[in-house]
């Protein structure tokens, strides 16, 4: 998807956002609307439907956000999503694009502390917002305790899903769903392996929520 960008990057912002401002994981937050070229959104409406129709240009918005503690300011397409945002204009090609519906988690990240599947997020949804995707997680040279789990367990083959698996693995712990490995399994299930990792996925997130 093509976008007029203009990035620029200032200092982070000292305000953290509330994880219960976040979109559910299975919550499709995709309902900005785009009606004739128009765009419901949280980002600043630069181009009006009739202006864009006229110049020939699709509408785009202006959004800041934190990515990974750092403070991004775009302007996009409107009908960018999360996952494109990162991938395509913030070099962040960590996220991977399975599916783009919506039905394989491999883009999962997390917004103000929430799952989310970033290929179904508009990006100009998400002004103000904290964003943090699998290049944020370490410490340095110091991995998660999930992604070195992931590697004590082996527990990816190709790894193309590894990504989606451990911050959905993080968002799992955080939110406690960790009692069983059948719980486990049934708040991870929205990330698909085909690989058939699951074994040692559960087995790794189960340990590290032990650890905490
Ligand atoms: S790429 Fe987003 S759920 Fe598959
Ligand atoms: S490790 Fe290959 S798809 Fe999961």
């Amino acid at each position: 998807m093509s976008a007029d960008l203009s990035e620029s990057v200032v200092p982070p912002s000292t305000e953290s956002g509330g994880p219960s401002s976040g979109p559910s994981r299975r919550t499709v937050i995709a309902t900005g609307v785009v009606v004739g070229g128009a765009v419901v959104a949280g980002g600043t409406f630069l181009a009006g439907s009739e202006e864009a129709a006229a110049a020939g240009a699709s509408p785009s918005s202006r959004v800041s956000l934190t990515v990974n503690g750092t403070r991004r300011t775009v302007t996009v397409d409107n009908r960018t999503s999360l996952l494109d945002l990162l991938r395509e204009h913030l070099d962040l090609t960590g996220s991977k694009k399975g599916c783009n519906a919506g039905a394989c988690g491999a883009c999962t990240v997390l917004v103000d502390g929430q799952r989310v599947n970033s290929c179904l997020t508009l990006a100009v949804r998400l002004e103000g917002a904290e964003v943090v995707t699998i290049e944020g997680l370490a410490e340095g040279d110091r991995l998660h305790p999930l992604q070195q789990a992931f590697i004590d367990e082996d527990a990816f083959q190709c790894g193309y899903c590894t990504p989606g698996q451990i911050m959905s693995g993080v968002g799992c712990i955080q939110e406690g769903h960790t009692d069983s490995p059948e719980e486990i399994r049934e708040y991870m299930s929205g990330n698909v392996c085909r690989c058939g990792c699951y074994v040692k996925i559960v087995r790794a997130v189960e340990q590290t929520a032990a650890r905490k």
